[in-house]
């Protein structure tokens, strides 16, 4: 077995908030509780997991793999305008989904619930285009910084208002690729 990369963590801007290992199981909760809740569909073919990019894509990847049913795997590109760390709460879609989900049972996964605005611009354009049913799965959700009343189906975590990057999230584009959560020091 080859280790998970060594980061420096003394000399790196930030600092360990979730272990891989504490990701690693609650995931695997995750994905069995969808599993589970999904079970009885008929179709599970009308399956749909949409990602929203680019901060979704690691805990998707490793959410399908605990998910025991046949599903279609989708994308969706925003943009939110302004500052890299305030949310707007303008969206735009940068790359829409490649099929129609009219029908589909559509789970969205997200990074992060912070003001929660991103996500109630994406459900409200989702639920016009007429799924099944619509459910939400975010790895990680701010509540101190809630400025929506968002209903989160499948939860990872809730974390205290810090900036956080690794395993999917971002600050400038860098640190996507942290095996663990890390909290920017002093944010
Ligand atoms: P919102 O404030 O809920 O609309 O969140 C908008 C987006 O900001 C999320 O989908 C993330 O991509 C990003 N974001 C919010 N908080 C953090 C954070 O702590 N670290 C990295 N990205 C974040
Ligand atoms: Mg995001």
């Amino acid at each position: 077995m080859v280790s998970p990369p060594a980061w420096n963590r003394s000399s790196e801007p930030f600092a360990e908030l979730i272990s891989a290992q504490a990701i690693a199981a609650r995931v695997a909760e995750l994905g069995a509780q969808i599993t589970a809740d999904y079970a009885q569909l008929s179709r599970t073919s009308d399956i749909v997991v949409v990602g929203v990019l680019k901060g979704s894509v690691i805990f998707l990847a490793d959410l399908v793999r605990h998910v025991a049913a046949p599903i279609f795997v989708d994308f969706i590109g925003i943009s939110s305008y302004g500052d890299a760390t305030l949310s707007s709460g303008v969206v735009q879609i940068t790359q829409d989904l490649s099929r129609p989900i009219e029908g589909k049972h559509v789970i969205v996964v997200e990074d992060i619930v912070d003001t929660g605005h991103t996500v109630h611009y994406l459900m409200e354009n989702f639920r016009t285009r007429r799924p099944a049913s619509i459910k939400l799965c975010a790895l990680l959700h701010k509540p101190d910084r809630a400025e929506r009343d968002i209903k989160i189906d499948y939860l990872g975590f809730t974390i205290p208002n810090k900036f956080v990057v690794g395993y999917g999230l971002d600050i400038a584009q860098q640190f996507r690729n942290l095996p663990f959560i890390g909290y920017v020091q002093g944010s």
